[in-house]
């Protein structure tokens, strides 16, 4: 699979004067393909049915003509304001009960029909035009779907449809109010109708409600994005279908969106990343100009995991951005960087966002490959180097492989839903403690695959499953056929699907396999700790506890407490984590857990992250010093010291 680098345009931004020499510079500097299009609405059809396809047709002859290729995206992320006044139902409504305003992005509402069906036309117009035009290679739906906050809409027609979601569902209302148990607090329904979405109630509602509330919603963004998909698929024969996803963005379930996809991409950030999400201070300032070292990576082998086709980064930091509470400058170098590590997890493009820094607007802060004066920035001379390198690197290595770790991460988006919902203790947060794991299992040079539940498992030595909450009725035999050493989190098999207790206790359907019950649980404030002794290795368990019971012996306890508890339990080749533990202790139980699945993992110094695609090794250094690769040779790019926010590339001496 080759590689390759493309650039988001907004040829609608700049006079048309402007547009050969952008398409001739982004040709020189290395770029493929160019996305356009995703915001256009306005200029396509100023006002309803006033098409005007001179402009886009002419911005595309410009790109086809120096050879580049065109990602076309629907705009459906910015209906104009002529649409929604016209159509009042296309605003959502939010938790307060108050339509969003135009003014911005993202307004609509995925479960307004006169939405669904403007989306129709304008995507089938597009679609007409430019389906088979021979430029147009890939098609884009939308931009971003969720986005901020956007995936819930508490509007009458979501809840309309939401009643007939729940009527699919459950069949008949006593099966619903069995399932949600509204006999608690006299909440039972006699019929479809009378169920209202779960918000304005005087304390929490019901929430088995709000968990389907969430499915439905999600199910909705699936819907929206199929009805494009469809479309585009019947006008533009043989074209890539691509979505641009967000980093760690859990708001509606990614893997059935992508699974009517080709390409699953998405839009890596890790500046501003960093400095929203749930990262401590300490984290903040060590990784200001860098980004997490484990951050992208994640992203990318999530990514991996649910596309077709090679996944992309649509959309890579060229500089600053806008949209953080700071917005830091990344060092010099890191623009390289992260495009490396992109295309070394298997990205079969990283596309930058955006060519030029544009100076009206929201994002009139946000760097782009040139400044706003048009002269080349410090993002736009890394780009045209890797360019230069990716060139190099095929030449020397051919197509590469895609990435197949012998470690899999289990990764459920419902889980997010259901902790929050539930949460029981204020912080536990699951993409944080997910990500917790995966950067462990990093930090011990292991390459991971992050895969859906329902993945198949053979193949993996070790599989690491952060606390999930919901098992799927056929996983612990899976996971038992698979061979693998398996790790559990604490809270894994906590709840049914209907968000209830199982009525064997956790961890429900695991009892097949790990025969322990949790009887009691324990969430720990922020300043709360308990040492926890395993053997040589000692640490601490922080956020939350498991009380675990168990009969018979053959269930060990590998580590305790402080006041005795089980803190690690195994029994066979499945390890029962009772609690969040500490960085050191999670990496320590790991690495002889791996050393146990006969992995061979190995310390790495803090900010070196290694991964492997094919028959080479791509190393990154995240750090603020040189770091010696120990024992690499025959190097493609970069040598065996690695200078800070130095990549290397070289043929790999094991596999
Ligand atoms: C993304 C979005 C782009 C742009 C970018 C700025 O979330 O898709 O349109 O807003 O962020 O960083």
């Amino acid at each position: 699979m080759s590689i390759r680098l493309g650039v988001c345009y907004y040829p609608e931004h700049w006079p048309q004067s402007m547009w050969e020499s952008d398409a001739r510079r982004m040709k020189e500097l290395g770029i493929k393909q160019v996305r356009i299009g995703e915001f256009a609405w306005s200029r396509i059809e100023p006002s309803p049915g006033e098409l005007r396809w001179d402009w886009l047709d002419h911005a595309i002859e410009v790109l086809a003509a120096e050879g580049l290729e065109v990602v076309m995206c629907t705009p459906t992320a910015t209906p104009p304001k002529w649409l929604v006044d016209r159509h009042e139902d296309v605003l959502a409504v939010d938790a307060n009960g108050r339509r969003r305003a135009f003014g911005s992005r993202r307004h609509y509402d995925f479960s307004s029909d006169s939405y669904f069906e403007q989306s129709q036309r304008i995507v089938r117009l597009l679609g007409e035009r430019y389906g088979k035009h021979p430029a147009v290679t890939a098609w884009q739906t939308d931009n971003e779907y969720g986005c901020h906050q956007t995936v819930v809409s508490y509007s009458p027609s979501a809840q309309r449809r939401f009643r007939s979601w729940l009527r699919a569902r459950y069949g008949s209302i006593d099966a619903l109010n069995s399932a949600w148990g509204t006999v608690f607090w006299s909440m039972e329904y006699r019929s479809f109708d009378e169920i209202d979405a779960p918000i304005g109630t005087v304390t929490e509602a019901h929430p088995s409600h709000r968990l389907d509330y969430r499915r439905f919603a999600s199910d909705e963004v699936v819907r929206y994005n199929r009805m494009q998909v469809e479309i585009l698929r019947a006008h533009a024969p043989g074209r890539v279908m691509v979505h641009n996803f967000m980093q760690m963005f859990l708001e509606f379930d990614h893997y059935p969106v992508a699974a009517d996809l080709d390409v699953a991409s998405w839009d890596s950030y890790p500046l501003g990343a960093l400095e929203e999400m749930w990262f401590p201070p300490e984290e903040k300032a060590c990784w200001l100009r860098t980004g997490h070292p484990d951050f992208a990576s994640f992203n990318h082998d999530l990514y991996r995991g649910m596309s077709a086709q090679p996944f992309w980064v649509m959309e890579q930091q060229p500089g600053p951005v806008n949209w953080a509470h700071w917005n830091p400058h990344p060092l010099p170098g890191m623009v390289r960087l992260w495009s490396w590590e992109a295309f070394a997890h298997g990205a079969g493009c990283v596309s930058y966002f955006r060519w030029r820094q544009v100076p009206f607007g929201q994002e009139q802060m946000h760097a782009g490959l040139n400044r706003p004066d048009n002269r080349l920035d410090v993002g736009g001379e890394e780009a045209a180097r890797v360019a230069r390198e990716i060139e190099e690197v095929e030449q020397a290595a051919g197509a590469l492989a895609q990435p197949r770790g012998k470690v899999a991460l289990l990764f459920d988006y419902q889980a997010k839903w259901l902790f929050e919902i539930h949460h029981q203790g204020a912080d536990f947060q699951y993409a944080r403690f997910a990500f917790d794991y995966y950067s462990a299992l990093r930090s011990l040079g292991l390459d991971v695959d992050i895969v859906p539940t329902s993945a198949p498992l053979d193949g993996y030595a070790m599989i690491v499953v952060p606390p999930l909450p919901v098992v799927p009725d056929d996983l612990a035999q899976r996971l038992q056929q698979s061979g693998a050493q398996v790790l559990f989190g604490p809270r894994t098999g906590s709840k049914t699907v209907s968000l209830q207790i199982p009525q064997e206790l956790p961890p429900g359907p695991l009892q097949s396999v790990l025969p322990i019950r949790v009887w009691r649980v324990d969430s720990m404030r922020p300043n709360v700790t308990e040492p926890v002794q395993a053997g040589a290795l000692s640490g601490q368990a922080m956020h939350w506890r498991d009380l675990v019971e168990f009969d018979g012996a053959d269930v060990e306890t590998v580590a305790k407490f402080g006041d005795g508890h089980p803190a690690i339990l195994r029994h066979q080749r499945m390890h029962y984590l009772a609690a969040i533990f500490d960085a050191g202790l999670t990496a320590g139980y790991f690495e002889q857990v791996a050393r146990a699945a006969g992995l061979a993992p190995q310390r790495l110094p803090e900010g070196l992250r290694l991964q492997q695609r094919g028959p080479l090794t791509f190393a990154f250094n995240y750090s603020e010093a040189t770091l010696t690769l120990p024992g690499a040779a025959d190097f493609i790019v970069g040598a065996a010291a690695l200078p800070p926010q130095g990549v290397a590339i070289y043929r790999s001496t094991q596999q």
